[in-house]
């Protein structure tokens, strides 16, 4: 499946509105939201084989209603749709159980109910181990040293690993990394995307930063994972441009020089971008991984990997694939290739996966690539 831009079903284009005025759509006026209740439903289908997983809870529904509001403001929403979830865990569908009035937009104002699943939710959500993480040898090891520390953060005294950073191209495997450590740690992991802390008023981001050290500091062990970290380690010459951006590096810098080494908590950055990280944010990580695209070897592991799991059989010799595939990432093998060539032959009604689908595919995809690249 591919990233959606807005993750409603209805209206993927929908644009983000105030929340005073009524919204226009196709020339009527629509209200806004005051209630949206949603029951959690699943992953879309589950590959055959995966374990039965996790349903849905919080422990705060006024997070959870800040959570939903914000990525679904401006969503014009109905009951009975689907909506798909695009952050915490990505493409799990919830249904709106009950929109007050129907038929309306999601606005500032709009409170958000998690309605209590009946039922377990069978789900593609299988926690990730290390094992799991192909390549990338060097992180991996730090990783293990990582689990060492948050399982008996006192033996390391002075010397305890405080933040490592990731960076390199997307759908490498980054964030499936930091989810590992935080499943084998049976730690709490704190999921945030740096443009998130941004916040809109001054004190806003500094506010969210340390709400969020706070909360992993109460929890520890526990791991802090900011994704996009370029967003707000933008180098100083760029953040005179937004002084929102330099508070959050403030805060954000504070947090983790406050942060003792006895405390259990660890940071993971993530970033694609590495050069744009400011260079006092960098050197308070201790160790920074590059995480490249995946060599011909990988590529054959992540496609055994994968396809290993696929309900029906991948015709085609995966050493020729891995050959072909120079280029593409984790994410593009997994999500791109191999589930585009699934659900290309499920339409066809096919019970196993020709190589000329996948090779179709493959080709578009390429096309696609460089297209992506020239621009
Ligand atoms: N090295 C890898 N080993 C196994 N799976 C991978 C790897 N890289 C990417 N993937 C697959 O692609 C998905 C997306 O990777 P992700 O960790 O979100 O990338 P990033 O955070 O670097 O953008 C993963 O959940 C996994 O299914
Ligand atoms: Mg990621």
């Amino acid at each position: 499946m591919t990233r959606r831009k807005d993750s409603t079903v209805d209206f993927p284009n929908s644009s983000r509105e105030s929340s005073k005025k009524p919204s226009r759509r196709r020339g009527r006026d629509v209200p806004n939201t005051q209630l949206l209740v949603l029951e959690p439903i699943g992953y879309p289908f589950r590959l055959r084989g995966d374990p039965k997983a996790i349903g849905v809870e919080t422990e705060s529904p006024e997070l959870f209603s800040d959570y939903a509001r914000e990525q679904w403001l401006g969503s014009f929403v109905h009951e009975g749709m689907f909506l798909f979830d695009r952050y915490v865990m990505p493409d799990f569908a919830f249904r709106a159980k009950k929109v007050v009035p129907d038929n309306s937009i999601v606005a500032k104002s709009t409170r958000v109910r998690l309605e209590k699943e009946k039922t377990r939710v069978p789900s593609l959500y299988r926690r990730p181990t290390l094992e799991d993480v192909i390549g990338h040898e060097d992180a991996k090891r730090k990783c293990r040293l990582l689990l060492k520390y948050l399982e008996s953060p006192h033996q390391f005294g002075e010397w305890a690993p405080r933040a490592v950073l990731f960076h390199g191209p997307p759908g490498t495997g980054k964030t499936l990394t930091a989810r590992a450590v935080a499943n084998e740690a049976q730690a709490d992991i704190f999921i945030t995307k740096a443009s998130d802390l941004i916040g809109v008023h001054v004190g806003d981001g500094g506010r969210k930063i340390s709400t969020l050290f706070e909360s992993a500091r109460e929890s520890a062990p526990s791991i802090i994972f900011i994704d996009e970290l370029d967003a707000i380690g933008l180098a100083r010459t760029f953040q005179s441009i937004r002084g929102d951006v330099s508070e959050v590096v403030t805060a954000l810098l504070g947090e983790m020089d406050q942060t003792v080494e006895e405390s259990g908590v660890i940071l993971i950055g993530a970033t694609n971008a590495v050069q744009m990280i400011d260079s006092a944010l960098r050197s308070r990580f201790d160790t920074v991984f590059e995480f490249g695209l995946p060599n011909e070897v990988d590529r054959l592991s992540i496609l055994k990997l994968y396809s290993s799991r696929l309900p029906i059989r991948l015709e085609m010799d995966l050493h020729q694939l891995a050959s072909l595939t120079e280029g593409l990432s984790g994410r593009d093998l997994r999500d791109r290739l191999l589930k585009e060539s699934l659900h290309v032959a499920i339409s066809k009604d096919m019970n196993q996966i020709p190589k000329k689908t996948v090779l179709e595919i493959l080709n578009k995809l390429k096309k696609k690539t460089t297209i992506d690249y020239a621009i």
